[in-house]
């Protein structure tokens, strides 16, 4: 591949600044990012990044797969739905974001990738903006004039809804080896398109459309009761369970929905600690099995928070004195770590606790 940057460094500079904002449909935006420093972002299709956004002040970390190709690499897209209750999405959608507008991105992260699970042809099952991770894929392949044998099943309520269509078919018609379906619900003055499909995806419609597909490497991608139906539907027709990935950034918003954990042992353990929360004037007990955040919950504190599972730096805090078992999965820098931050979803005491929230 010619690369005509050096390599994106975070470590270095982790800057990147918006260069467009498009519209997609009017419910999907897309923002074009390149890095501060002119440099070439390598990552791999279906690889997520974690973006640090300056939403009126504050600074709100979210999760993006990238939807652009690695085969573009001075220029990472993120593909964003608006969604009522999305702080972010919102913000974005109004117009927070605009050419100029700088973020900080955090190194490409996740093994929902073709690379990661090689396999001699694939069945990418998405729904709604979980066609994200398949856009990259796919718009990959086509630049590399790839052999293939790629399959992607689409899910949207109306056929005009969805992301793309136009430039999928695009790549269709053009690479040998992809084969596009769409199944929506809503299919009414689409007029007659050979790849659309009135119904949802369940093992018969799957089987019907995609004959071979036990014998497939499958990504799913989309909503979680998208993802159980897609699960549900490969199972029942025979995939192995073990070649079936799937990948959702549908994060709950902060203060939503996040179950409540006594802030006990779960394994039964009485081990428990103090945590201080400086700036809430708040101190509360923390079992040795639970992690800060969930503690916080229990005890009807309301923290900054989304992925709950060390992705998105949401819950990112100071700690000022003790000591925290975390288990992250990217969503902290190591010289975050290095200056003494914790994610608090992650984070289980090792000791009594002060943290800056
Ligand atoms: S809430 Fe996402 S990293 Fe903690």
């Amino acid at each position: 591949m010619n690369r005509p940057y050096a390599p994106w460094d975070p470590s270095v500079d982790d800057t990147f600044v918006c260069q467009a904002v498009r519209t997609v449909t009017p419910d999907i935006k897309t923002v074009v990012l390149a890095p501060s420093r002119p440099s070439a972002v390598l990552f791999e299709a279906g690889q997520y990044v974690t973006i640090e956004f300056d939403v009126n002040g504050l600074a709100v970390n979210r999760c993006y797969t990238i939807a652009s190709p690695p085969t573009r690499p001075e220029r990472i897209a993120i593909t964003v739905k608006r969604t009522r209750e999305g702080t972010v999405s919102r913000w974005l959608h109004d117009g927070g974001i605009a050419p100029g507008t700088r973020v900080r991105v955090g190194e490409p992260q996740g093994d929902f990738t073709i690379a990661a699970h090689p396999a001699p042809s694939y069945l990418l099952l998405t729904a709604g903006s979980g066609i994200t991770p398949a856009l990259s894929m796919v718009r990959m392949l086509y630049d590399q004039a790839a052999e293939c044998d790629i399959v992607l099943v689409h899910s949207q309520r109306r056929p005009a809804d969805v992301p793309y269509r136009d430039e999928l078919g695009w790549m269709a018609r053009h690479l040998p080896g992809l084969r596009i379906h769409y199944l929506c619900g809503d299919v009414a003055g689409d007029g007659p398109h050979s790849n659309v499909v009135a119904g949802r995806l369940g093992p018969d419609v799957l089987a019907s459309l995609v004959p071979d597909a036990t014998t497939r490497e499958v990504f799913a991608c989309g909503p979680s009761s998208y993802r159980e139906a897609a699960r549900t539907a490969a199972s029942a027709i025979g995939c192995a369970p073990h070649r079936f990935h799937e990948e959702s950034f549908a994060f709950q918003e902060p203060g939503r929905g996040t179950p409540i954990v006594q802030p006990v042992g779960r394994d039964g353990s009485s081990r428990s600690f103090r945590v201080e929360f400086r700036n809430l004037g708040v101190t509360i007990g923390c079992g040795a099995d639970t992690t800060v955040l969930e503690a916080a919950k229990a005890a009807g504190l309301t923290l900054p928070s989304s992925c709950a599972q060390g992705l998105c730096g949401t819950c990112k805090s100071t700690l000022v004195a003790g000591q925290v078992d975390m288990r992250h999965n990217g969503g902290i820098r190591p010289r975050e770590i290095a200056s003494g931050k914790v994610l608090l979803c992650c984070s289980r005491p090792l000791s009594d606790l002060v943290v800056s929230a």
